[in-house]
C-alpha cells in the first residue's frame, strides 16, 4: 500500500493489520552507535497496549515487541531496526456481520472504492493498531532525542466538554490515570460523562496536547516542509484525528498582531521571548521556546447503537456494531502522538545536519 512510509532522512515504514499476523516498522536511517534494547520499546508499547482500563478496548494483547535487526550488542548498527509485534487475540468472526456493510465513521466505504476490496476485519489497516509500527518506532526516535536533551510529551487537555484549564496542567497527573487527563478534577467529571455515554451505546472525543522540550532555534525547513507543517502531517495522520493546532492556532484569528506577537528579549546573554503565542515555530522553523500543539480527536466511530447505513449491494440498511472496541480513542492515542512529534522532530534534526557549509566544513575537514 503506498503511503505506509514517513519521514526523509529518519524513515519509517509500518506494515500489518489489525487480525493479520502482526505488525510492525523498519525504521531506517538511525544512526549507528546509540544503545537500544526492547525494554526501551516495550515502554511506549505498554501506553498503548488495549485492556488496561474500562476505557480501552477488552481485546487483550500482549503487544510483545521483537527487534529483528538493526541492533548488536545493545547498540543501533545504522543498518535498518526491524520491529515486529505479533497479534494473539483476534477475533475476527465478531466481523463477520459487517463484512458487506459499511460502517459510520469509519474507513470500510472509502477502501472499497479505493480498492475494490478490503479487510474487514478490525478495519484491517485502517485499524488502531496501525499505530502499534509508529509507536515503537517513535520510541526509538524518544531514545534519540532524549540523548540531545529533546523530550515530547502528550496528555489528553480535554474529553467531550470537560477541558483541563492552562493553569492546571499537571502531566505527572496525566501518566497515572486512565483517560491520561492532565488534572483530576477534569478527569472526575470526564470519566462520569466517558461511562455514561459508553453505557448509552455512545462514544466520546477529545484534544490532545503535546509538549516539546529542548528544542534549540533553527530546526525545520522554510517552504514546504515547515516544522508544524510536517508535524501537522504527522499528527493528522493518525485515525480520528480531525484538527491541529500549533501554539494559540485558531485563537489566533480573533487576537490582534500586539496580543499574538511573542516579544523578543535578552536573558543571560540568549535571545528569548517573553510569551509562546507561536508555540515555539517561526516560519517553519524552531524559535528556541517550547513547541505547543494540540490536536482534536473525534469520538470512536464503533457505537453499540443501532445506525443507518448502506450495504456492498448499495441496499439501505442498518447496522449494530459488535466485537471490542475503546469507548475513547483519546487515552490510546496520546502516546501516537508523542511517537508522530518524535519522529518529526527526529527526522527534521537530521535534515538540518546539511542547512549551513560552516558545519559541513567543520564535520569534514
Ligand atoms: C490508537 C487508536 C485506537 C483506535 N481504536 C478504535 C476502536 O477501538 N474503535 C473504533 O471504531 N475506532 C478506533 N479508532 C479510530 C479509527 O481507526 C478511525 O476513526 C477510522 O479508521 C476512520 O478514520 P478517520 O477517523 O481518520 O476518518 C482508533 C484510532 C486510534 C489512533
Amino acid at each position: 500500500m503506498a503511503g505506509s512510509s514517513f519521514g526523509s532522512v529518519f524513515r519509517i515504514a509500518t506494515w500489518g493489520e489489525s487480525h493479520g499476523g502482526g505488525l510492525g516498522v523498519v525504521v531506517d536511517g538511525c544512526p549507528a552507535g546509540m544503545s537500544l534494547c526492547e525494554d526501551d520499546i516495550q515502554i511506549f508499547l505498554d501506553r498503548r497496549k488495549p485492556g488496561q482500563s474500562e476505557f480501552t478496548t477488552a481485546r487483550k494483547e500482549g503487544d510483545k515487541a521483537r527487534i529483528l535487526s538493526g541492533v548488536f550488542e545493545g547498540k543501533t548498527e545504522g543498518t535498518p531496526i526491524a520491529i515486529v509485534v505479533e497479534n494473539t487475540d483476534q477475533r475476527s468472526k465478531d466481523y463477520s456481520n459487517i463484512a458487506k456493510l459499511y460502517r459510520p465513521g469509519h474507513a470500510d466505504y472509502t477502501f472499497d472504492e479505493k480498492y475494490g476490496f478490503r479487510d474487514y476485519r478490525g478495519g484491517g489497516r485502517s485499524s488502531g493498531r496501525e499505530t502499534i509500527g509508529r509507536v515503537a518506532a517513535g520510541a526509538v526516535a524518544a531514545k534519540f532525542l532524549k540523548g540531545l536533551g529533546i523530550n515530547a510529551t502528550a496528555y489528553a487537555k480535554a474529553i467531550g466538554p470537560y477541558t483541563v484549564p492552562d493553569e492546571k496542567v499537571d502531566i505527572r497527573y496525566a501518566a497515572e490515570n486512565p483517560l491520561c487527563l492532565a488534572d483530576p478534577e477534569t478527569y472526575e467529571k470526564a470519566s462520569v460523562y466517558a461511562r455514561e455515554l459508553a453505557a448509552a451505546g455512545n462514544s466520546a472525543g477529545g484534544i490532545i496536547e503535546c509538549v516539546i522540550d529542548g528544542m534549540r532555534p533553527g530546526i525545520g525547513e522554510p517552504v514546504f516542509d515547515k516544522l508544524d507543517a510536517e508535524l501537522a502531517k504527522a499528527i493528522m495522520s493518525i485515525g480520528a484525528v480531525k484538527g491541529f493546532e500549533i501554539g494559540d492556532g485558531f485563537k489566533a484569528a480573533s487576537s490582534t498582531g500586539l496580543e499574538n506577537n511573542d516579544p523578543f528579549r535578552m536573558v543571560d546573554g540568549n535571545i528569548v521571548k517573553s510569551s509562546n503565542h507561536s508555540g515555539g515555530i517561526l516560519g517553519g522553523i524552531s524559535d528556541g521556546s517550547q513547541i505547543i500543539f494540540r490536536a482534536a480527536v473525534k469520538p470512536t466511530p464503533s457505537i453499540s447503537s443501532p445506525q443507518l447505513t448502506v450495504d456492498k449491494d448499495r441496499q439501505e440498511t442498518d447496522i449494530t456494531i459488535h466485537g471490542r472496541h475503546d469507548p475513547l480513542v483519546v487515552p490510546r492515542a496520546v502516546v501516537v502522538v508523542e511517537a508522530m512529534a518524535a519522529l518529526t522532530v527526529t527526522d527534521l534534526l537530521m535534515r538540518n545536519m546539511t542547512a549551513r557549509y560552516d558545519k559541513i566544513k567543520n564535520f569534514y575537514i
